[in-house]
């Protein structure tokens, strides 16, 4: 595969481009925007990523001026929302302006949904430079806050204008986000793109351009079918029951990723247990976690108190048990009605000593 690539995804109002490779926020992305007329650009981020490329990027835009709130998931909030609002006015920004979310899936989903809510919309482009923005939050316009009731409880669907991940910035990114998005990674071979999962138990996670890009075109074809999350869509969800419920019991001491990596074996085992997979479908997910420096088990958590936390999941509509699971590498399925015993008896598995 070429190094570099451009795809589209057809969103709302037809489709954009997502540029993927290394120097995009150099060339690409401004070329884009200078080719366009915006009578300001705010460009978003936080206060790790100002220093390192918010900086540069205004200073190869026009009109460009940088909005930098604090870093982390506690900011994805209605209130930095609310500050974002009273910045781009006293910036300038009307509804003729562009807004550019410069980071990872914090930074993508706060400023897309203050991008989507200001003046009832404006332009919007994503700079995704975690990677698991780049292979996921970034792409099919799901934008949002958090609320100290949930996460992503407050949002909207908001396509950007064009995504570019310059692959370049991913070398900052700290290793153990770089494993977080890997899990994210897998997590699309598993759904969509089974020579994926070939290519990192083989050779790893690189050339890193081959595996965003492969990430990328699982997520296209699923959004492209199912914008709303109506349907297919739902699959992305691989591992994350699971997943939301280790991150959720363990009082977010688990990164995310590292949830889904236990999640996606998790989901494998419970495919096997429930009939639909054979025992080399676990085998070979675990062996890819392993491979991936991601944990295959958890420790000091109750099977009990996990599966209550499961209950609780926005997409167990009428409190049915609803998991993603696998009848082989590029085949989920979206199964109804698990039993709880059957779970209890995959979360004991996972146990750290099991
Ligand atoms: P994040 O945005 O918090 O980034 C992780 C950390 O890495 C942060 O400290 C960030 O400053 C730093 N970072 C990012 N890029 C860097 C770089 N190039 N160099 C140095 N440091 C860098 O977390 P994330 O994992 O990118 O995203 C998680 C968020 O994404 C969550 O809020 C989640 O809800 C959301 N999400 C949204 C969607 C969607 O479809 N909208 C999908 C998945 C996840
Ligand atoms: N990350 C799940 C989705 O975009 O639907």
């Amino acid at each position: 595969m070429d190094s570099s690539a451009e795809l589209s995804i057809r969103g709302a109002d037809g489709t954009y481009p997502v540029v993927v490779r290394a120097g995009a926020l150099a060339d690409a992305l401004p070329a884009f925007v200078g080719a366009r007329r915006f009578s300001r650009i705010a460009v978003i981020t936080n206060d790790t990523l100002a220093p390192l490329y918010g900086e540069a990027l205004v200073g190869r835009l026009p009109d460009a001026f940088l909005i930098t709130v604090p870093d982390g998931e506690a900011h994805k909030t209605l209130s930095t929302a609310t500050a974002l609002y009273g910045d781009l006015l006293a910036g300038g920004c009307d509804r003729s302006s562009l807004v550019i979310a410069l980071g990872g899936g914090v930074i993508g989903d706060l400023a897309g949904f203050v991008a989507a809510t200001f003046m009832r919309g404006v332009a919007f482009v994503q700079a995704p430079t975690s990677l698991l923005a780049m292979v996921d939050a970034s792409l099919g316009g799901k934008v949002g806050v958090d609320l100290p009731q949930g996460k992503n409880l407050v949002g909207a669907f908001k396509d950007p204008l064009a995504v570019f991940a310059d692959t370049a910035t991913l070398r900052t990114l700290p290793p153990i986000e770089w494993r977080c998005g890997l899990a994210e990674v897998l997590k699309a071979g598993l759904i969509a793109d089974p020579p994926l999962v070939d290519h990192l138990l083989a050779c790893g996670p690189e050339p890193v351009e081959e595996i965003v890009t492969r990430a990328v075109r699982v997520k296209k074809a699923i959004v492209e079918q199912d914008r709303l999350e109506s349907g297919v869509r739902a699959t992305l969800n691989l591992g994350h029951t699971f997943a939301h419920a280790i991150e959720q019991v363990s009082g977010y001491a688990w990164k995310h990723g590292e949830a889904v990596a236990v999640g996606l074996v998790g989901a494998a085992r419970l495919s096997v247990r429930r009939g639909l997979a054979s025992p080399t479908l676990a085998e070979t997910v675990e062996r890819a976690v392993i491979a991936l420096g991601l944990p295959a088990r958890y420790a000091g958590l109750e099977p009990a108190a996990l599966w209550d936390a499961m209950r609780h999941d926005k997409k167990w509509q009428g409190g049915t048990a609803r998991f993603v699971l696998l009848r082989e590498p590029g085949a989920p399925c979206v199964v109804d009605g698990v039993p709880r015993d059957e779970v209890i008896a995959v979360l004991e598995s996972l146990r750290e000593g099991t």
